[in-house]
């Protein structure tokens, strides 16, 4: 291929989000010629969007343990040669400022802006040109690479990756591109589905947990094996909060979830001392002390939990034992990829290469970030994800 021509790049990556842009970079900063496409009118859609518009852009904690995938060895070479502390170092390098919101979490002080900026300057100094408002239309193999027709005419490239994310959030910009490439090229697509996404509920519960709606509370929710303690928010909606995006990832349609609404307590034991100690007392004041006031009076309602605790048997406390520490919720389903933060499944892992991110048996094609079967929990995990395998491939492309 004729390097040097105008149409023709070392490097061509398609999708200029986090992934993308990581590589671009890193393949710049090798000498590559690097071209990257993106059909959006901007960059970096989800980083600007992403972490309540701070972007929770790493986890110090991450390990593979984080990540979801049919191929759950894949993520670890990559995840150990470019770790949180790697990216840390860079995002402190560009001096933006950030804080620990939770243990790990790090998101930026001001704004997810000075991410995406740190990112289009990087890609400037290492020489990487990020082309917006590009569609691709086909993509063919040449002798030796890749041509891509475009709306403004053709290109062609020694190294081509995919870095065109998942399917959530459509309106910003999301497309099954990258699953339709790798079929192109007789990879295997594993099905993909909505993951960190809130639940919504049938018509019947979610008028009972009306009353309930805004409020947000500490809890245990258990599905497949799995649990996460951490806050759950009731919306007019249905369930939603870091509780219920991260079970989400695992739960199955007609799955019940099991939510302990009192984690921090022994709630059995707790309501026997309390009908010896103060007969008088009520479920209600009970929850009281545990639960946000609105939420204690609405759920203890929607019981129908009343009188003294001296006239409930002990057969009874351990039925208000289990419900407060099992409540058993059947969502109706999810809110879909309309409002999820990722998308699970996707390009099947073991056709790549874990030090490279290159299919096996076709060393100038990559699949980066979101759109190859490595799903992250919540909590800067998923971008961590796009920088580690951002900078795999753009070690190699
Ligand atoms: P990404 O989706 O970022 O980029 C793909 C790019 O490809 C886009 O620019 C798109 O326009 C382009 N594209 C798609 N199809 C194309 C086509 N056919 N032709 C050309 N270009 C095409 N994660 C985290 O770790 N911390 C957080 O705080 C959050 N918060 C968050 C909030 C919300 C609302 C969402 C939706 C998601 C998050 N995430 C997150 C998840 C995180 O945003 C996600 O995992 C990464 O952006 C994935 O990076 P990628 O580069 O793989 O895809």
């Amino acid at each position: 291929m004729a390097a040097g021509s105008a149409s023709h790049f070392n490097v061509i990556i398609i999708g200029a989000g986090a992934a993308g842009l990581m590589c671009a970079a890193t393949a710049g900063y090798r000498g590559r010629s690097v071209l990257v496409l993106d059909h959006a009118n901007k960059p970096g859609k989800k980083i600007l969007m992403s972490g309540g518009g701070r972007c929770n852009f790493t986890n110090l904690n991450s390990t593979p343990a984080n990540f979801l995938s049919d191929n759950p060895h894949y993520c670890i070479s990559a995840l150990k040669r470019y770790t949180p502390q790697d990216f840390l170092e860079l995002v402190d390098r560009h001096g933006i400022e950030h804080e620990e919101k939770a243990p790990g979490q790090l998101f930026c002080k001001d704004s997810a802006k000075d991410i995406l900026n740190m990112l289009l300057t990087e890609c400037e100094w290492a020489g990487a040109e990020v082309r917006l408002k590009t569609a691709v239309e086909r993509v063919t193999e040449t002798d030796g690479g890749y041509r891509l027709r475009t709306g403004s005419g053709d290109l062609t490239c020694d190294s081509l990756v995919i870095a065109t994310g998942g399917l959530s959030i459509p309106t910003m910009g999301a497309t099954g591109f990258g699953y339709r490439i790798a079929e192109q090229f007789g990879l295997k697509v594993l099905p993909t589905r909505a993951g960190l996404v809130p639940f919504t509920l049938h018509p019947e519960l979610k008028e009972q947990l009306a009353p309930l709606s805004g409020v947000s509370c500490p809890v245990d929710v258990h599905c497949h094996g799995q649990h996460f303690r951490e806050p759950m928010l009731v919306t007019h909606r249905g369930l939603s909060g870091p509780a219920m995006l991260q079970i989400s990832s695992f739960w199955q349609p007609g799955d019940s979830l099991a939510i302990n609404l009192l984690p921090a307590c022994q709630i059995r034991n707790d309501l026997l001392e309390l009908r010896k100690q103060r007969p008088q007392s009520t479920i209600g004041q009970y929850l009281g002390q545990h639960l946000p006031k609105r939420f204690a009076q609405a759920f203890n309602e929607l019981q129908g939990w009343s009188g003294p605790l001296q006239a409930y048997k002990n057969s009874d406390i351990d039925q208000v034992a289990e419900v407060l520490g099992q409540w058993s919720i059947k969502p109706a389903g999810t809110e879909g990829y309309r409002t999820a933060e990722v998308t699970l499944g996707g390009v099947d892992t073991r056709q790549l290469s874990s030090k490279t991110m290159a299919v096996l048996e076709r060393p100038n094609l990559y699949f980066i970030g979101e759109v190859v079967d490595v799903t992250g929990h919540l909590g800067g995990h998923n971008f961590q994800w796009a920088w580690a395998s951002g900078v795999a491939a753009g070690n190699s492309a």
